[in-house]
């Protein structure tokens, strides 16, 4: 089967880089995310074990539909019995380019209607759509008059963890915070230190990565295993990919540091550590007070800037002054203004275009002298 995981704007590297290291086959980073290919169960093994994928879709068909009628006739030549039944629910998304088809409502209630045609006629009833929590989430693309139809095997975004019941005032995607980490290129083994923590989203990831802890292993039922062909035998061997992702976590990692200057962030941190079940040490200090480590770490933050937590020149100038203190070590800023890297005065020694949400920012990794 052929797969796509989705990744945020200009973290493919990053994804593409784990699913290598998890030895997927096929594997190609392309815009927007990568492909990789293999038997099914290497989709589920990909929802269990990718930290920094946001979707995990599987390819069901990819025909040319020029017109309604021949997008109807594309989605109806897909079996759907191996994915839905009446008592299922369904939903599909819809996108177009450069298509004589253009309204992506029609596009994708015709894609829904050929489904449910299908099921109608053979059993005689028809499921139903549930456009919050489908069983099965499907989404069209269509560019240039030729339709690629996916699946999305988690079902849900894959960020949601489950760990972060709060959050602060300008949190980062668990999936982001996982690909920056990578691609500030922490090694697992230094000392790690987020000194504008917020939430703990990017000093958590560390703390799941360096210890191996699987994403999977405490998300809610992942799409897939609410498919009408997810039957005791794929349910046994998913447990199997979990029990086997389990077997690897390590007891324990490098010391993690997480810290911010508003006790509430720091509090949120604290319970958000204990639901994901990692110990890290959390301060609430200022950036002013940051100590170097020994030996000396890693330090990856995301400090405020725009429109949800404005960062100030004052501010900039004063974390470039602590920054600059940490000699030897690495120091990664994902910055959403330019007016941190100049604050910096230094040249980065790599600057990675990056998206968070919307915002364009930069990833600029400083190795300290
Ligand atoms: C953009 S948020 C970080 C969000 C975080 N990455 C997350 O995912 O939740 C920036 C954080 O910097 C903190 N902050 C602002 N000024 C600070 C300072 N002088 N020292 C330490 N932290 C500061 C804010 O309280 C805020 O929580």
């Amino acid at each position: 089967m052929d797969f796509f995981a989705t990744a945020a704007k200009g973290t493919e590297p990053a994804l593409r880089d784990e699913l290598r290291e998890h030895r997927f086959r096929g594997v190609r980073a392309d815009r927007g995310g990568v492909h990789f290919s293999g038997p099914p169960d290497e989709g589920f093994r990909a929802c269990i074990e990718l930290r920094t994928a946001v979707r995990v879709l599987v390819e069901l068909a990819s025909f040319d539909a020029p017109s309604g009628d021949a997008l109807y006739e594309g989605v109806s030549r897909v079996d759907w019995a191996p994915y839905l039944s009446p008592v299922h629910t369904l939903a599909v998304r819809a996108s177009c380019r450069s298509s004589a088809l253009t309204h992506t409502q029609f596009i994708a209630q015709r894609t829904k209607d050929a489904i449910v045609d299908q099921i109608r006629r053979r059993v005689g009833a028809r499921p139903s759509v549930d456009l919050d929590d489908p069983d099965l989430a499907l989404f069209l693309h269509l560019v240039r008059d030729r339709a690629t139809l996916y699946a999305d095997l988690g079902g849900a975004a894959l960020h949601r963890r489950g760990y972060r019941t709060h959050i602060g005032g300008a949190p980062l995607k668990e999936t982001l915070a996982a690909a920056l980490l990578r691609l500030s290129g922490w090694d697992r083994a230094r000392p790690f230190v987020d000194p504008m923590c917020g939430a703990g989203t990017i000093a958590l990831e560390a703390a799941l990565w360096a210890r191996d802890i699987a994403p999977g292993l405490r998300a809610q039922r992942f799409g897939f295993e609410r498919w009408a062909c997810h039957d005791q035998a794929a349910a046994r061997r998913t447990t199997e990919l979990r029990d086997a992702a389990r077997a690897r976590i390590r007891p324990e990692g490098p010391a993690i540091v997480a810290a911010d200057i508003d006790p509430r962030a720091a509090e949120i941190t604290r319970g958000n550590a204990r639901m994901a079940g990692v110990q890290i040490e959390v301060r609430c200090q200022s950036i002013t007070a940051l100590a170097p480590t020994a030996p000396p770490g890693h330090v990856l933050t995301n400090p405020p800037y725009g429109e949800r937590l404005p960062g100030t020149l004052a501010l900039y100038r004063d974390m470039a002054a602590a920054l600059s203190r940490l000699a030897g070590h690495r120091v990664a800023i994902l910055a959403g203004t330019e007016d941190i890297e100049h604050a910096m005065r230094r040249r980065p020694e790599r600057s990675l275009v990056v998206f968070n949400g919307p915002i364009e920012c930069r990833l600029l990794t400083y190795d300290i002298p």
